[in-house]
């Protein structure tokens, strides 16, 4: 089965085809990042407005890469949940035009769930259950995969993402936006052990916490007056933020008895993490996938692969599909109860 996916929750204009849910014919990314740089951060009514440029081409683009017409997707695929309000509706009208003009059947995926495809698209004998770690801009997420449409959040980020640490402190130290590739490109000359900077553990949860580093490293710059390399600096907070990680997603595979493991999102990029990560699961006999960086960054690929299993059982939102823009929305109602974001 072929399906179109489309993804534009943030600032990546993306569509993919992808057949049978694990071979990808095609995707295509158009990123925004450098048109944000120069206001530090994703602005949104700019997002937008590049999304409703870039749709169609970038679709166009993807079905001529995959030599895929119209007549042979079966159905589309498109993030409706969660993302910001004018950047989800670009994608989802367009979508819905689609899907109406070429009667197939439509389905809007949740943006986390996307990424919880990306292992299995990298690694199509993975399969169910397994841990994802999903670390992005917007997101830090530890997710049990129990299989298809079954997800439950385990553990979820009280403040910040750890992107947005990286992009945060990367700021502070006067590095350009995205901060994260950065931070890690700056710490390859830095002594991860120059600066304690402290690990939230929040006792034994498996939440994360990063407002208390991304403070911390405000006051040291503060109070260090440039005497700390920049390079110490960035290599002792990506210490801190990677010990945490690794330590909670191996302490989840403990608690759960899971043993396949898996890295998603952008800061899965990060090559001290992966390798950390990668390490710390051969020591525990864990099989672990890390996805090539193209499918931990938002992609339409991954979006498409988390709708094939519904489009095969037939399965049709419809053209009424609604956006939720919010920036949390969870998996599982039980753990998300009570919390307050
Ligand atoms: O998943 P993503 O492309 O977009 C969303 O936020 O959904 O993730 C982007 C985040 C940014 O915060 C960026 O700084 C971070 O991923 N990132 C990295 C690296 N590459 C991207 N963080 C640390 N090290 C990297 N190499
Ligand atoms: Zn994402």
């Amino acid at each position: 089965m072929i399906l179109l996916g489309i993804e534009t929750s943030c600032d990546e204009t993306s569509a993919a085809i992808v057949e049978d849910g694990t071979r990808v014919l095609s995707s295509i990314v158009a990123s925004q990042a450098d048109l944000h740089a120069k206001w530090g951060g994703v602005v949104p009514e700019v997002a937008s407005r590049l999304h409703v440029e870039r749709v169609l081409p970038v679709i166009t683009e993807a079905m001529e890469a995959a030599a895929v017409g119209s007549a042979s997707v079966q159905a589309i695929a498109v993030t409706n949940r969660p993302g910001l309000i004018g950047a989800l509706v670009v994608g989802v009208a367009c979508a819905k035009a689609l899907a109406f003009a070429w009667r197939v059947p439509l389905l809007g995926v949740h943006h986390i769930v996307g990424h919880l495809y990306a292992p299995l698209l990298s690694e199509p004998t993975f399969g169910f259950p397994f841990l994802c770690l999903v670390v992005s801009g917007g997101h830090t997420e530890l997710i049990l995969a129990s299989g298809h449409g079954s997800f439950c959040t385990l553990g979820r980020t009280r403040d910040d993402a750890a992107g947005e640490c990286f992009d945060k402190c990367a700021r502070l130290l006067g590095l350009p936006y995205p901060g994260g590739p950065e931070m890690e490109r700056v710490a390859r000359d830095g002594d991860p052990g120059a600066v304690a900077f402290p690990r939230a553990w929040l006792g034994d949860s498996l939440d994360f916490s990063f407002s208390g580093l991304k403070t911390a490293v405000a006051r040291f710059i503060e109070t260090d007056g440039g005497r700390t390399p920049t390079a110490d600096v960035a290599a002792s907070l990506q210490a801190a933020i990677v010990e945490v990680l690794v330590n909670k997603a191996l302490l989840a595979a403990e608690r759960t008895g899971v043993c396949r493991v898996a890295l998603g999102g952008g800061v899965a990029a990060n090559k001290t993490l992966a390798r950390e990560f990668a390490d710390a699961c051969q020591r525990k006999g864990l099989r672990y996938v890390v996805p090539p960086v193209e499918l931990c960054t938002d992609n339409a690929a991954m979006i498409a692969a988390a709708a094939h299993h519904r489009a095969t059982a037939g399965e049709d939102d419809g053209l009424a599909i609604d956006t939720v823009a919010t920036d949390y929305l969870p998996l599982c109602p039980s753990v998300a109860a009570g919390r307050s974001k």
